[in-house]
């Protein structure tokens, strides 16, 4: 499969198998070794490089990107970071002033990164560098050098502008690429696509699929990339709904939200690292019907709707029922995930996520709640959770012991006792079926508390 995109500032075409990372290709055919490979699947930052497209530069991992996922796109990886004459550029001199390198293997993963927070003016270093890990310098010479460079031009050489001949636009508006001989390329053609190849795989921002070739070394059969297809991300606000694109990154969703629900916004930040929420989409997220996955539960407490496209049409469910049992979803083999919308509502959402690390950390529990209270009384509910079953699910008894009842302590109480009657959660490696259960409760408790106006959050881990 050939994909022509920008490398470092010059054009190329590489022809490649469609499931060859970016990391491989670097290292094996370009001798770009300054790209490292510490984890091989997404969650050390070692291989981040800076990806452009019309929509700005973003940190991604390399090593769970794959080749035709570049198309009309302009990379940047560590080597071209410093000027073609040598220069450094202003991380790279910050992180020699201020002692923030020691080995070779994070560093560069740092320098791309930081360069990419650098060009977008980012200031919150600790959310963008969250998906870097660092096991010998300690973070403070990094953030210190980090703030160093923050006051310093932007060297030109590192914008890689969509002017460049591989960004021409397709009709659509979204770049398009020469050289690039991968359909289809319209939700329409998608379609029959997919009822021509029952066996192929999907791959949108390949933070799952990158992993079982990575990991599993699995053959993925015919794969149809969702980044050349225009028409599936975006997000548009009507008056009556939010229609999100199944191809929309975490990135561009959390946007959005920040502005509608910022508690679920807020869920986003909380969602692998940045180079992970550059990568993912919530179609990919939903579709893959993980009973962890953060992206359900919220939009399920939100009353979202799933679009399955086929060459049949479109059919039209509500989120939670695509959830059938553990692995198993209400989807045939020919449909995919056109879009998610939900209802424009005033915003009753308070998500909270649970996890052992607070970046880059897959939920142990994750409660979204819908609760909206008029005159004192609870008038409509809606409690969904991750990882207390095998899917993401709504907690029917808790809800109903609070439904029409007066907003107290006394109500939590009694809905707390009855999610014990909702769920029979899994002990696995991340905690126990009681600790699931006590900490799940507890999430109500502490969303009344919240309405209380009572501080809840002082042992969360957020600078
Ligand atoms: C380091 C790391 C950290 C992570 N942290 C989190 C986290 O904090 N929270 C969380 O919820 N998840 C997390 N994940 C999991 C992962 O990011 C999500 O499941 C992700 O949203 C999948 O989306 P994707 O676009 O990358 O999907 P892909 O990997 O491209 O696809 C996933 C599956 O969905 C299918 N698919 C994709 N798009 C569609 C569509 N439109 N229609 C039908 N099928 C489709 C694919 O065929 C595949 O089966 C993490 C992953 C990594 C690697
Ligand atoms: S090698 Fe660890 S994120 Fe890519
Ligand atoms: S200096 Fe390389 S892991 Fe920290």
């Amino acid at each position: 499969m050939r994909t022509t995109f920008l490398l470092n500032g010059s054009e190329i075409t590489a022809d490649t198998s469609p499931t060859t990372t970016l990391l491989d290709w670097l290292r094996d055919t370009q001798n770009l070794t300054g790209t490292k490979e510490g984890c091989n699947e997404g969650d050390c930052g070692a291989c981040s490089v800076m990806v452009t497209d019309t929509d700005g530069a973003r940190a991604l991992n390399a090593c769970i990107l794959f080749m035709p996922q570049l198309a009309g796109k302009a990379v940047r990886t560590v080597e071209g970071i410093s000027a073609p004459d040598g220069t450094l550029h202003p991380v790279q001199q910050a992180m020699i002033d201020y002692h923030g390198s020691q080995c070779g293997f994070c560093t560069p993963g740092f320098i791309t990164t930081m360069a990419t927070a650098h060009l977008n003016g980012e200031t919150d270093h600790d959310t963008a560098l969250a998906g870097n890990l660092c096991r010998c310098t300690g973070y403070a010479p990094i953030i210190r050098a980090a703030q160093a460079a923050e006051s310093a031009p932007v060297p030109d050489y590192v914008r890689d502008a969509p002017h460049l001949p591989c960004f021409e636009k397709s009709s659509g508006g979204a770049p398009q690429a020469r050289g690039a001989d991968s359909p289809p390329t319209t939700p329409g053609t998608l379609a029959t696509w997919m009822d021509q190849n029952p066996g192929g795989t999907l791959v949108a921002g390949a933070t799952d699929v990158g992993l079982w070739v990575t990991k599993d070394f699995r053959d993925l059969g015919p794969v149809a990339f969702l980044n050349r297809i225009p028409g599936l991300a975006g997000v548009t606000v009507s008056e009556d709904e939010i229609r999100i694109g199944a191809a929309t990154t975490l990135t561009d969703l959390h946007a959005v939200m920040a502005e509608h629900h910022p508690s679920f916004a807020e869920l986003i930040r909380r969602y692998g690292s940045v180079q992970v929420r550059n990568a993912a989409t919530i179609g990919g997220n939903v579709a893959n019907g993980s009973p962890i996955g953060d992206g359900s539960p919220a939009l399920i407490a939100l009353g979202a709707t799933l679009h399955l496209r086929s060459v049949d049409g479109v059919r039209s469910l509500p989120v939670e029922d695509f959830f059938i049992d553990y692995g198993k979803q209400d989807r045939a083999p020919n449909e995919f995930v056109e879009a998610i919308t939900i209802p424009r509502q005033r915003d009753h959402l308070r998500c909270y996520k649970l996890s052992k690390r607070f970046d880059q950390d897959i939920s142990t529990v994750c409660g979204c709640f819908w609760i909206d209270v008029q005159n004192g009384e609870v008038a409509d509910i809606r409690l969904a959770f991750g990882g207390m079953a095998g899917t993401p699910k709504r907690a029917a008894r808790a809800e109903a012991a609070l439904r029409g009842m007066p907003w107290t302590d006394a109500t939590v109480a009694s809905a707390m006792q009855a999610m014990t009657r909702d769920f029979e959660p899994l002990s696995d490696m991340r905690a126990s079926a009681d600790y699931r259960m006590e900490t799940a409760q507890n999430m109500l408790l502490r969303a009344w508390l919240e309405d209380q106006g009572q501080a809840t959050n002082v042992l969360e881990v957020s600078v």
